[in-house]
């Protein structure tokens, strides 16, 4: 299989070209506008750079409801996570279909958006059909609550970029990507996404993919993640000394993807492989609680879902619960080892948290020295501020 063809078969892009966007800036200056959330800035710029392609812009009424209830767009592509801009009451009375609106963060107009349509939507039924729930402790649906109570719908028009002050040498669009791909002849590359440091288990089921595969994209979520999970720029450091020490450069690209972290298990890995579709991979790794938060979801519930999807153009790989086992002395999983519970090595991240706490080193079945040094670094720093 050459580098997969993008969801819906065209990469968007919704960037205005460069000569066009003064003049629309200067047009954006005279128009109503919406400020945006960080969550919302990281989804207008995954739709222009065409990683959430096809979509073109937040979601209109037809495919929203449609994801909800079919998981599918309203044409019946496979889509399974609402991308949607939140307004209140008031703001929607003020605006109505066919107006151009500015987004806006601080001082920059970040796009026009052209309304499609203005709708209420029903928290609790998106809730239950996005994250299996309306417990209010899970960080989905505390978000979908706080939200305005009317979505608006329409196609964006990007003017630039938002501003970034981090990890911009780790930033590639789906075009970049596809385009790096192809110069170092990988046809077949499987995803890895993560929103955790790197640990064995995750080395381990990385590297069995990549045994079969030409290249491996490890491609962590540096968006909006919940408070507890470790910040981004500690887990790029975790990430930059595993690969210096531990991966075959030639075969390895790290990379960020800017999008928000959801935890919406089982729908949300759809997301997750249809995104890395866009940015050219041909396999995705699925392996234990994907996308997970506490127990709100079936350690392979992220793996069955995949059944429901005949053709979605991105193969997943599916890997069992991980751990070293020292009777088999070396990482093995649920699938390929014999031996009893008690001969494995794998921590909770409540457990790890806790040893990082109290300046305890996680074994090195566990954690490679130079990722744990890090994680208890910046553990110290963070109980000394
Ligand atoms: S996630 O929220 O981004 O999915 P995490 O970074 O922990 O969380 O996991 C990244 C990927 O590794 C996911 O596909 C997850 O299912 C998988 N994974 C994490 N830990 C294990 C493990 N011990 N065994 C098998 N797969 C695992």
């Amino acid at each position: 299989m050459a580098v997969s063809i993008p969801h819906g078969g065209v990469l968007v892009n919704r960037f205005v070209e460069p000569k066009e966007a003064a003049s629309l800036t200067q047009k954006a200056k005279g128009l109503k506008s919406i400020i945006l959330s960080p969550r919302e800035v990281s989804d207008l710029e995954l739709i222009a750079d065409g990683a959430f392609s096809p979509l073109t812009g937040f979601m209109n009424q037809d495919d929203y409801q449609s994801v909800l209830t079919n998981m599918r767009l309203s044409n019946g592509l496979p889509w399974t996570l609402p991308v949607t801009l939140s307004v209140t009451t008031a703001q929607a009375a003020s605006f109505k279909a066919g107006d151009d609106i500015a987004l806006v963060v601080g001082e920059d107009i970040l796009a026009i958006l052209n309304i499609d349509d203005i709708y209420p939507f029903d928290k609790e039924k998106e809730a239950k059909a996005t994250y299996g729930t309306n417990d209010m402790s899970h960080p989905g649906v505390a978000y979908t609550h706080k939200l305005g109570d009317f979505y608006i719908g329409g196609t964006i028009s990007l003017l630039m970029r938002p501003r970034q002050k981090t990890f911009l040498e780790y930033q590639k669009t789906p075009c970049q990507m596809r385009q790096l791909f192809s110069e170092r002849g990988w046809n077949k590359v499987v995803a890895f996404q993560t929103r955790n440091p790197i640990h064995r288990a995750h080395e381990y089921i990385q590297k069995c993919a990549l045994e079969m595969m030409d290249g491996l994209l490890i491609h962590p979520i540096v968006g909006e993640t919940k408070g507890d999970d470790v910040p981004a720029n500690v887990r790029m450091k975790c990430y930059e000394v595993l690969l210096d020490n531990y991966y075959p450069k030639e075969r390895t690209v790290l990379s960020v993807f800017p999008a928000a972290m959801r935890y919406a298990g089982p729908r949300e890995a759809i997301f997750h492989a249809i995104c890395r579709k866009n940015y050219g991979a041909t396999h995705f790794i699925v392996g234990r609680d994907h996308a997970g938060v506490g127990s709100f979801y079936g350690p392979f519930d992220a793996q069955k879902i995949f059944q429901k999807f005949d053709n979605l153009g991105i193969e997943p790989i599916f890997f069992n619960n991980a751990f070293y086992c020292k009777k088999c002395l070396t990482m093995a999983s649920e699938k390929i080892c014999p031996h009893d519970e008690s001969e494995r090595v794998s921590l909770s991240g409540t457990r790890v948290r806790e040893m990082l706490i109290a300046g305890e080193c996680p074994p090195p079945e566990f954690t490679r020295p130079e990722v744990a040094h890090i994680l208890m670094e910046a553990m110290s720093k963070k109980k000394g501020q």
